[in-house]
């Protein structure tokens, strides 16, 4: 939820520029999701996230409906007779981006590539590639536009290798990156179970995007909400690292966060916060 009202908040801004841009999604997911389809009612978390946003919008103070405008603006727009339709990251993007934007989407899985294809449609900005997005970013960087933001998603499954792999994968990814093309946005998604290994992860992240490509450490940003208690070995909430933080985001998440974390929490633990993290040794 942070990472798409972040997203789409990224994009607003890169949008009051007519040169074009790029986005690309290294782990795309399947684009849309059906909140009355099977899966969603196998697991039906989203009645305590989007669902409650969507109930409470309306009465959250103006700030707050500033900032998470252009995220649920997407979802509006999909769900014209009450909440059905989700829009995953490729498909905020494509609803949000312009004609002359590119659109470039990995996504490493037959079953849900295919239904990646099928929820962009025919759209000749987007390009799907069915394949590792960590391996396929070099290639992308820089873009030709020399503008744009890289969406980094990867699953952290326990089953597709253990989380610890995708917080290291990530980090290389984002050194390899950085160094190519030290201008882009960088959105980086990553659980929160563990305090100890976020704050590690964030810290290498930032002394990295510092050291390696100049970036300023207050166009680092953290933006991350938790719904209970961090430490019980149970999934706590998730957040972003964004890099080269587009001007305007990080006061717009201030706003929303605490609102969201009061709508969303489930116990005393709950929390949030949007910061530059402290970069190791610091
Ligand atoms: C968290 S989901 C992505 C959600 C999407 N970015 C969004 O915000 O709507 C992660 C996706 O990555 C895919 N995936 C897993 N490993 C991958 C890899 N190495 N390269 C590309 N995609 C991968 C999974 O199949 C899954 O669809």
């Amino acid at each position: 939820m942070v990472k798409h009202a972040a997203l789409a908040l990224c994009f607003d801004r890169l949008n009051t520029k007519p040169a074009p841009y790029r986005y690309i999604d290294t782990h795309a997911g399947i684009g849309e999701y059906d909140l009355a389809g099977d899966e969603a009612e196998r697991s039906p978390e989203w009645q305590d996230g989007v669902g409650r946003v969507w109930q409470a919008e309306s009465g959250a103070p103006q700030d707050v409906r500033n900032a998470l405008a252009p995220w649920l603006g997407v979802i509006r727009s999909l769900n014209a007779d009450g909440l059905r339709h989700y829009p995953g990251s490729p498909l905020i993007a494509s609803r949000m981006m312009r004609e002359t934007d590119a659109l470039r989407l990995c996504e490493l899985h037959e079953p849900s590539a295919d239904l990646l294809r099928e929820t962009m449609g025919r759209d000749k900005r987007v390009k799907i590639e069915q394949r590792d997005g960590f391996e396929a970013l070099p290639a992308y960087l820089p873009p030709p536009e020399r503008r744009g933001l890289v969406l980094i998603d990867p699953p952290f499954e326990v089953a597709a290798g253990s989380r610890k792999a995708d917080f290291d994968w990530m980090l290389k990814a984002a050194r390899g990156a950085i160094k190519r093309w030290p201008q882009g946005v960088y959105v980086f998604w990553r659980p929160i179970k563990n305090l100890d290994q976020v704050q590690d992860f964030d810290g290498e992240l930032a002394s990295m995007l510092i050291e390696d490509g100049g970036i300023e450490p207050e166009k680092i940003l953290v933006a991350d909400l938790w719904v209970r208690a961090i430490g019980e070995g149970k999934l706590a909430g998730a957040g972003v690292v964004i890099a080269n933080a587009p001007f305007g985001v990080s006061e717009h998440l201030r706003a929303a966060l605490p609102w969201l974390c009061d709508l969303m929490k489930q116990g005393d633990g709950a929390g949030w916060r949007v910061e530059s993290p402290a970069a190791e040794g610091q």
